[in-house]
């Protein structure tokens, strides 16, 4: 992994000569990212039907003004590395051309997970992976994706060169972008942005602002559906097993629907642990990294009930070789993976992206979800599932009884059980989820 903290990354990032300081910090927070991109395994899921008319009942437009405009483009680079700072770039891009009043030309994510050799990052296509109506119909007025089919001419590009490294301040960035959405810069059928990867782009939205865009991605038919046949093998395996404990001929034995289940993104692969006991010790705090038996016993006094219950481990597929993250838990959990669940099969057939991605929708459909506050991936499906319980008129997001919580079990919350996590929806900038936090709400 030290490769990562090289300074040769520096090209990645638009060939930026940094000073070797700098390069040290930059490289360290990038390192970071692309770490956590590389050890982000699989997670678990539940309760289909009920999400999905939850999530897509919404009433964008009086709120979203007149929209923008879809005669002027923006072009952005092709976006890198794991699912979670890939969302985070694709949003991060099409805020940037919500605030130069453009449509965002639909650009290419990447398959697989190189972050180094360039030739390797295998583009596909954004409508490969994600709706491209669907985006429009939920987001339009807010954020708008076109095709370069739609472009009329193609000698009127404006090339717009990011700026990096330190002296390339958050303020630089927004006179640029203030700059470009007027005069003669504005004339331009398209913006194209050059330089690094949105994700590495200053923030100058709140998180409000990227919910919404992540709300309009949902999943091509064929991924959602094997996501749907992940969640049905994790209430099958809970029917099975809750059957031959003690609901035998309990007339009032929950339905397939309604079986819970917990999914728990649990990071304890050697690389993680290297790596969070070296930001431990930066921040100077003890809780970023948990051990297995740190978090099984916290997951363990999340639950005081009998009933057994599913635990989908959301693991990194090294993990998947070594059973004994399987043993250990108490009494009435029923810990699984993708291998002992025999799922493997479904993800096999697909690049990392969406791998990752069908993962991702399993943990979001949980009915508790437990992740660590320093992971990308645990933070941006946190996001989705406050923005949930939101929608669904909760009146406490923190009260005992609000379905879908989630947790951090790097932190220790009442009665030596993991953390209550819920989003700050109020915050000003998606810095937290970006690169993790120990302040979580509740
Ligand atoms: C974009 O420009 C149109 C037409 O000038 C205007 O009506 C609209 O409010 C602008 N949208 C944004 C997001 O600035
Ligand atoms: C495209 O734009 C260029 C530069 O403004 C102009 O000279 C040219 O006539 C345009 N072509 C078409 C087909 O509109
Ligand atoms: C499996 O993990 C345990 C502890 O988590 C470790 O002691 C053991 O060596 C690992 N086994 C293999 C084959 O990696
Ligand atoms: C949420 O974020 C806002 C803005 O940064 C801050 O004022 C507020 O205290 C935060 N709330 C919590 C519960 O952390």
């Amino acid at each position: 992994m030290e490769v990562l903290f090289n300074c040769k990354l520096s090209r990645l990032m638009g060939g930026a000569t940094l000073k070797s300081l700098t390069c040290k910090c930059v490289l360290l927070f990038v390192a970071v990212l692309i770490l956590r991109a590389l050890l982000l395994p699989s997670s678990p899921g539940f309760g289909g039907v009920e999400w999905s008319n939850i999530v897509y009942i919404k009433n964008h437009s009086p709120s979203f003004g007149s929209g923008v405009r879809q005669d002027k483009f923006l072009e952005v680079p092709q976006i890198v590395w794991g699912l979670n700072n890939q969302k985070i770039a694709f949003a991060r891009a099409c805020l940037t051309a919500r605030m130069l009043n453009r449509t965002l030309l639909m650009p290419s994510l990447s398959a697989s997970l190189f972050y180094k050799e360039i030739d390797l990052l295998r583009p596909i296509s954004f409508d490969k992976v994600f709706q491209f109506d669907k985006f429009n119909a939920l987001c339009g007025g807010f954020v708008q994706l076109g095709r370069y089919s739609n472009l009329l001419n193609l000698t009127q590009v404006l090339e717009m060169q990011k700026g990096s490294g330190r002296r390339w301040t958050v303020e630089r960035d927004l006179d640029q972008l203030r700059q470009h959405s007027k005069g003669s810069f504005d004339d331009h059928e398209v913006i194209r942005i050059v330089g690094k990867n949105p994700f590495l782009w200053h923030d100058h939205w709140p998180v409000m602002d990227y919910a919404k865009v992540f709300e309009c991605l949902v999943l091509i038919d064929e991924i959602g559906q094997e996501a749907d046949r992940v969640v049905s093998r994790i209430r099958e395996v809970g029917i099975n097993n809750t059957e031959s404990v003690e609901l035998e001929n309990d007339i009032n034995r929950p339905s397939i629907q309604s079986l819970p289940y917990v999914a728990v993104h649990m990071r304890v692969e050697i690389d993680w642990m290297i790596h969070c006991k070296k930001l431990e010790q930066r921040l100077n705090t003890n809780q970023i990294c948990s051990s297995k038996e740190e978090i099984m016993e916290r997951v363990g006094n999340i639950i005081d009930s009998k009933t057994p219950i599913v635990v989908y481990l959301a693991v990194a597929d090294q993990l998947l070789k070594n059973s004994s993250i399987l043993e250990g838990w108490g009494e009435g959990f029923l810990p699984f993976e993708k291998k002992k669940l025999g799922v493997e099969g479904i993800y096999s057939k697909y690049p990392y992206l969406i791998q990752s991605a069908i993962d991702y929708e399993v943990c979001l459909r949980a009915d508790i979800f437990v992740g660590n506050s320093f992971s990308t991936f645990s933070s941006l499906i946190v996001l989705e599932r406050t923005q949930k319980i939101i929608r669904m008129g909760a009146n406490s997001m923190c009260g005992i009884d609000v379905r879908w919580p989630s947790y951090a079990y790097n932190i220790n919350g009442e009665s030596n059980g993991p953390m209550r996590w819920v989003t700050n929806m109020s915050d000003s900038s998606l810095h937290s989820i970006s690169y993790g936090t120990n302040h979580i709400s509740c």
